[in-house]
């Protein structure tokens, strides 16, 4: 039977400044996607902890919206089985969607020889976030395909820029244990200022620029500074408990910046691994989090490739 199994990493949205515009791949967690030709039809199968949690119904599920997309686009007459095994808990802020999207456009390239490239492939997954977001971001799934760090320097015409990171870059993550509210992106972006104050806009322009050249140049202490946002992160600040407490614990154990993971709730933090033990931070945010009263998984990893084949059955 026809099939591919690929692999699709969890993402970080951002990055503090870059609100829709930056976007970094993570190593770990990761999500696997196999997609099986069916007769005709469109299934989905979720497996992993979070299965209750994620619609299997085409319409509204990130992968099923895009795999109609591609199957549109292409005058694809098959039916699909999409097997999900969830690696990336959904709603927490590591692109959960994004991953499953970008593992669908992917896969579907592949397997029937598409040749699109890897912002066609971003195009095609963007609009698998209007499910969860309301709105095609590209931040997520462009990382997710390209891996290391993106930036997507605009939506119309799609331009996105690609660049290596540091290998001294590390990561620690902490994913605070909360409800996850219905929506949970689009509630977040419903909190955002309309209008930007001019010396916020020069802060975080000024912010922005200086991260990517800190990744143009591999300097991780740079961008760790460069990670402060005045625009997004403080109108999302009182949707997670402990945002204060994380930042600063994360700071005092040597992180160089801490940033909201996407729309969050869990955060993120730049270590430089050639002073700092990224596992040492990570504790230190769990413990942020802790003081907040909410417990929290915490760990380590650093930025890793874009979606990937595992197996393929041609
Ligand atoms: N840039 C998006 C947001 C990322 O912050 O709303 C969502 O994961």
């Amino acid at each position: 039977m026809k099939e591919i199994l690929v692999k699709a990493p969890a993402t970080t949205a951002n990055l503090g400044p870059g609100f829709d515009v930056f976007g970094m791949a993570l190593e770990h967690p990761s999500d696997k996607v196999r997609i099986t030709l069916i007769p005709k039809g469109l299934e989905i199968k979720v497996h992993g902890p979070a299965k209750g949690e994620i619609p299997t119904d085409p319409e509204r599920n990130t992968a099923g919206v895009v795999a109609k997309e591609v199957l549109k686009a292409f005058s694809l007459g098959t039916g699909l089985r999409i097997e999900i095994e969830k690696g990336i808990l959904p709603g927490v802020g590591l692109g959960s969607s994004a991953a499953s999207a970008a593992a669908v456009a992917f896969g579907l390239n592949v397997l029937f020889n598409l040749e699109m490239d890897r912002k066609d492939l971003t195009r095609m997954a963007m609009k698998g976030e209007v499910v969860s977001a309301g709105f095609e971001h590209a931040d997520n799934v462009s990382a997710a395909i390209y891996g290391g760090f993106v930036i997507v320097k605009s939506y119309r015409p799609l331009e996105i820029i690609h660049l290596e990171h540091p290998k001294n870059l590390h990561v620690a993550v902490a994913i605070p244990k909360v409800p996850v509210p219905p929506k949970k992106t689009m509630k977040a972006r419903s909190v955002l200022p309309k209008e930007v104050p001019m010396r916020k806009l020069v802060h975080n322009v000024g912010h922005a620029a200086a991260l990517a050249a800190g990744f143009a140049i591999g300097d991780v202490d740079l961008i760790g500074r460069s990670m402060l946002d005045v625009v997004v992160e403080p109108a999302r600040a009182s949707l997670v408990p402990g945002y204060r407490e994380v930042r600063e614990k994360a700071l005092e154990a040597g992180a160089c910046g801490v940033a909201l993971s996407g729309a969050g709730p869990s955060m993120i933090a730049v270590v430089n691994a050639l002073e700092v033990d990224a596992s040492k931070v990570a504790e230190a945010m769990r413990e942020g989090f802790e003081s907040a009263g909410l417990s929290a998984e915490a760990f380590c990893t650093r930025p890793g490739r874009g979606v990937h084949v595992l197996e393929e059955n041609p």
